[in-house]
């Protein structure tokens, strides 16, 4: 299992898009989308230290949260990462797009970056994502990266796990 933290900051890169650190100067870009324990930063302020728990935790071991940068403007569009599962060798992925970004294929293609990654790189044995019913465009996207329903959770919760072929 090779897990964060790592010696440098995984770099992902593919054809239209990066996975790449995120920095300060990207914060204020992220201020909509900056989210900690569902809770929604409010300010400028808020998402700075949103940012640095988010770093601890990646200090620590626990999530590894990557910007989705658009190699044509080199702007951020969204976030994905891994946020719990890591001490069992496990990831739960979760992502989100800025709203003027989704619908173009960003998501689908970060989430594939990630993916490869987490089971090439990081040796993850399971890999899930939990979401809303109600989440018409999650669920989507999940069942077009190939995961399939795992059960039904409370408040309308469900947990999509990867189905992970395994070749001979
Ligand atoms: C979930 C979320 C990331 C999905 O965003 P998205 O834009 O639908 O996903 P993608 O970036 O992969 O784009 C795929 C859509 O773009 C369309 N598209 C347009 N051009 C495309 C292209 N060149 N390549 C691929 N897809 C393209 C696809 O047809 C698809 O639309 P559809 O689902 O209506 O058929 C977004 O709705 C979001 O941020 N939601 C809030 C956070 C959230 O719910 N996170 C999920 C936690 S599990």
């Amino acid at each position: 299992m090779n897990l964060p933290p790592f010696d440098i900051f995984p770099l992902i890169s593919g054809s239209k898009i990066r996975l790449r650190k995120i920095i300060a100067s990207d914060i204020h870009d992220l201020l909509e989308i900056s989210y900690y324990d569902a809770k929604q930063a409010k300010n400028l302020e808020q998402a700075t230290e949103i940012q640095a728990k988010i770093d601890k935790d990646y200090d620590d071991g626990n999530s590894i949260h990557w910007g989705i940068e658009e190699l044509s403007t080199n702007k951020i569009v969204g976030t994905c990462g891994y946020y719990r599962g890591l001490d069992k060798g496990e990831g739960e992925l979760g992502c989100v797009l800025l709203p003027q970004f989704r619908g173009q294929g960003f998501m689908t293609n970060a989430m594939l970056l990630a993916i490869d990654f987490g089971l090439k790189n990081m040796e993850l044995k399971r890999i899930w994502a939990i979401t809303s019913i109600q989440n018409i465009q999650a669920i989507k996207l999940l069942e077009r990266l190939n995961f399939i329903k795992l059960s039904d959770l409370p408040d309308d919760e469900i947990e999509y796990e990867l189905k992970i072929e395994i070749k001979p």
